[in-house]
């Protein structure tokens, strides 16, 4: 095994092991491209979805916040281009029938397939006799379309079709004139949501980065096409503003990198994309996406709906149709890079440890409070006392525990990432010495009064 899908198992072991993410379906042996997120990952996805739902909604007078249905008229995917073109190039195993995606089986040949027709990795694969990762002849190379088709209502025919959506996207667009009608915002102005989205990827894989069923945090930014500059700095600094919060998030700075995508490989509907893309355990890869989809989508459910969606603009008397700046996050992706950043191994005390250096920010408990001795209730009322007292300032960011010795405590919290441990013992509560604070990264502790607890733990 090499050294980097060594760590990924390991990171995967702990997220099971310790309540973060389930295999999805596993009693039943699992359902490809999906995962489950226990206590701890919902904690962590809910702190990275609050976070930025108050950076780019709450905090802004310029955004608005909408939650679309995830069906939808199937017309919005013909309008959108999905029906005809959301496709990955796909090759099959003639012999095992298992498919695969054509552009990963040139990279892992060590070929860039960035910019490539169908046709030129279908003359490649031919040309280099390339087989399937079990030894078999492959197919032709032919596109694949990733949304999943389902019937809404009890008749199942054509006009029944539906999809599940494979991005939130298409849900601010067509909500478009609603904001305009309710808001009457002034350009520019964006519409952002945050919610699942499904993609029947040919090939899912690498844990939680390439799944099946997947959760994105989407802006629409709509501006004023007739200002070029204007519209560039805005895009500028969108992709500023992504930076930002992945840094507040406390991903390391140095594994970002900005991206600028060639012509071929942006999606349909995109004049310019640049991606963010992170270095994770398996290679420097996509975690976030910035594209100018310019009037496309507006345009063509116009076109398509015979609905106006143009904008009325009052200082020139003029009537268009904005264009779209489009910051989009995937939820489960900065869940991963967090979880994989943060993955430390050292040795502490003599004894080897695994554990999780997460910024108290996203860290699913900020502190744990442990009585120093379970059968001693003296030590027990108090703990419960201070447990109930930090909770009051940090809500679900506080757990208790008395289970095992302490050591085994500060190792189980080490390894979900709490900062901190807050221990009652014999001196906390016979000479009101305070309590003792111990650091997850040091494993240092420190005896802090009572007064001064909250202080150090904000
Ligand atoms: N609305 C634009 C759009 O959907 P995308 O680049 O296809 O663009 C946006 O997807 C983001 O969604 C990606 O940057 C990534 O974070 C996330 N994402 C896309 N496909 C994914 C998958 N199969 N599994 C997990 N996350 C995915």
């Amino acid at each position: 095994m090499k050294k980097e899908e060594f760590v990924m198992e390991k990171i995967i072991s702990l997220c099971k092991r310790r309540g973060f993410i389930f295999q999805g379906s596993e009693i039943y042996g699992g359902l490809a491209g999906t995962w489950d997120y226990g206590p701890y990952g919902v904690s962590l996805r809910n702190t990275i979805k609050q976070l930025w739902w108050k950076r780019f909604v709450d905090d802004r007078m310029d955004i608005f916040g909408v939650d679309a249905a995830i069906l939808m008229n199937q017309n919005v995917w013909k309008a959108s281009g999905h029906v005809g073109g959301f496709s990955d190039p796909l090759v099959e195993d003639l012999k095992t029938k298992k498919r695969f995606r054509a552009d990963h089986l040139l990279e892992e040949q060590g070929i860039d397939p960035k910019g490539m027709t169908l046709a030129q990795m279908d003359a490649l694969i031919k040309e280099k006799k390339l087989k399937s990762p079990d030894g078999n002849m492959l197919g032709d190379v032919r596109q694949f379309n990733m949304m999943f088709k389902t019937h809404v209502g009890a008749i199942q025919d054509d006009s029944s079709i539906s999809y599940l959506r494979p991005e939130t996207a298409q849900g601010m667009f067509v909500n478009f004139k609603n904001i305009l009608d309710t808001f009457h915002p002034k350009l520019p102005f964006g519409i952002a949501q945050i919610g699942k989205a499904f993609r029947n990827e040919i090939a899912p894989r690498d844990f939680i980065f390439r799944l099946r069923e997947l959760e994105q945090m989407e802006i629409e930014y709509f501006v004023d096409p007739r200002d070029e500059k204007k519209v560039k700095e805005t895009f500028d600094a969108l992709y500023e503003e992504q930076v930002a919060f992945l840094n507040d998030l406390g991903l390391t700075h140095e594994k970002i990198h900005k991206v600028e995508i060639a012509e071929a490989d942006r999606a349909h509907y995109s004049k310019r994309s640049v991606d963010t893309e992170f270095d994770f355990p398996f290679g420097q890869k996509e975690l976030l996406g910035l594209a100018y989809r310019t009037d496309y989508d507006l345009k063509a459910h116009t076109e398509k709906s015979g609905v106006d969606l143009s904008y009325f603009d009052e200082e020139t008397r003029s009537r268009f149709i904005p264009h779209c700046i489009e910051p989009t996050f995937g939820v489960d992706r900065i869940t991963l890079a967090i979880l994989a950043d943060a993955y430390r191994e050292d040795e502490l005390g003599g004894e080897k440890r695994e554990y999780l250096k997460l910024s108290p920010k996203v860290a699913p408990i900020l502190v744990a409070v442990f009585p120093l001795l379970k059968n001693k209730p003296v030590l027990v009322d108090k703990a419960k006392e201070v447990y109930a007292d930090l909770k009051k300032v940090f809500g679900a960011k506080v757990s208790f525990d008395d289970n095992g010795n302490i050591g085994k405590r500060y190792r189980r919290q080490d390894e979900i990432g709490t900062p901190y441990c807050v221990t009652i013992d014999f001196d906390t509560v016979e000479k009101e010495a305070g309590v003792t604070v111990r650091d997850r990264d040091t494993g240092e502790q420190e005896r802090v009064m009572m007064k001064d607890l909250v202080a150090k733990l904000v």
